[in-house]
């Protein structure tokens, strides 16, 4: 503890006493191995929240190929390299046969600016359809495009934010495809909107399963309806897989959730397991098109390390067969969290695909009431248990739970028993 205090205070003088800490008591981690993270005194924690270690917290494989490839040779994409091209069209493979390009970046950020740019330059408009509650990263395009720490409204004459569709407080009481179309009707109105305030529709960008909003249970014709809106308007459509891609959702793709084929796909977090790897994949003729406009250059991004790391990541993922395990444990998770919800009136909604879990915590079912102070008591008491999480949503009352993929049932199972203790004591 008194080490945690000389470290803060040398933080805060440093990055700033703003800059974000999670707990109220911050964690000193050292070590991480699996799904297991090990602080300064040796202490064990499962980690249940890092979806960036993908495939394990320092996994071997992957620190294999990135030490082999970083004693051979690593230099930016200027130069030929089949490591890079392998990867490459490893990933493009992965998606649907129209988005046969990529662009390699370092971060969600860029990849999200770059796809910005490419649906701007394609139709040569700039207004942007986003939602209410996102965050899409943190360059100063994508900032407009993020409000959700912007209390839900974008600084931007050339950003929409609609909002999100939320099943557990829906619009008007609606359900199914009439909620659906209640939320694809904002789409139609954004885009109306453009045309009066006289900016050109460039697209819109969503993560195909609303991670950042708290993972509402969208309703299936939502996206597909919003797809067709978009596109019959001239606008692109670019699904931020950051969050939801690399199979954490059971799927390979959060938009084969939604139902989808977007135009642009951006993604990163999970591809490098930790390493600085991210990509825009798009179709052929808005690269190219990009491509000839621009003298796009990335010094890091892509670079044969990190194609490397990314091939090394997608190895494990197919020889662990983490996608199935995703879906299985997630559904064990949830179901769980059913059982839970029998005896604990906390719980008022269950949520998610594969092993990314959101639970949403009310003071009252009836009113839905958000728990929030309960949330953030939670949170910090499982990680005083050796178990971490944390929280989301509109009122940040939603259990966030996405650990990474080799999450066993007997991980899940410590999880949930530690969250009935600690509910049992609220
Ligand atoms: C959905 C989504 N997109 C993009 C980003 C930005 O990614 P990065 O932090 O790698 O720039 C994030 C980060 O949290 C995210 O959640």
């Amino acid at each position: 503890m008194a080490d945690n205090r000389r470290l803060i205070t040398r933080r805060n003088r440093l990055l700033g006493a703003d800059a974000p800490l999670f707990y109220d008591e911050p964690l000193h981690i050292v070590r991480g191995e699996g799904v297991w993270l090990y602080d300064v005194d040796g202490r064990r924690y499962l980690d249940c929240y890092n979806n960036v270690p993908h495939v394990g917290h320092c996994n071997p494989d992957v620190v294999a190929a990135l030490t082999e490839q970083a004693s051979t040779l690593n230099v930016h994409t200027r130069y030929l390299h089949e490591t890079v091209l392998d990867y490459g069209e490893r990933l493009t493979a992965l998606l649907d046969d129209s988005l046969s390009m990529a662009i390699f970046v370092c971060t969600g950020s860029e990849a999200n600016d770059q796809a910005l740019r490419i649906a701007r330059m394609h139709t040569g408009g700039q207004g942007i359809i986003c939602s209410n509650l996102t965050y899409h990263g943190n360059t100063t395009a994508v900032d407009e495009v993020s409000p959700l720490f912007y209390g839900k409204v974008s600084p931007s004459p050339n950003v929409r934010a609609i909002p999100f569709p939320d099943s557990y407080r829906p619009l008007n009481g609606l359900h199914g495809e009439a909620l659906a179309d209640a939320y694809v009707e904002n789409v139609r109105e954004a885009i109306a909107s453009f045309k009066a305030a006289g900016v050109g529709f460039a697209g819109m960008l969503v993560c195909p399963i609303f991670a950042n909003e708290g993972l509402p249970n969208v309703p299936v014709e939502f996206m597909q309806k919003a797809l067709t809106v978009v596109h019959d308007a001239g606008g692109v459509f670019i699904a931020d897989e950051v969050q939801a891609g690399f199979g954490r959702s059971g799927r390979m793709w959060g938009h084969e959730i939604a139902g989808i084929t977007p135009d642009i796909v951006t993604m990163g977090k999970p591809m490098g397991n930790g390493y600085p790897l991210a990509a825009v994949a798009a179709r052929a003729d808005l690269v190219e098109h990009f491509r000839s406009q621009v003298m796009y250059f990335n010094t890091f991004g892509g670079n044969p390390v990190a194609c490397a790391v990314g091939n090394a990541v997608l190895d494990v993922m197919e020889r662990d067969n983490l996608i199935e395990r995703a879906q299985k444990t997630g559904d064990y998770v949830r179901e769980r969290f059913a059982e839970l919800a029998e005896r604990h009136t906390l719980i008022g909604d269950i949520r998610g695909h594969g092993l990314w879990v959101g639970v949403e915590l009310v003071r009252d079912r009836a009113t839905k009431q958000p728990a929030t102070e309960e949330t953030g008591t939670i949170v910090n008491r499982m990680k005083e248990r050796g178990v971490l999480l944390n929280r989301i949503g509109e009122f940040d009352n939603v259990l966030k739970i996405r650990p990474p993929l080799p999450f066993t049932i007997e991980h899940a199972d410590l999880l949930i028993d530690n969250i009935d203790t600690v509910l049992n004591a609220l």
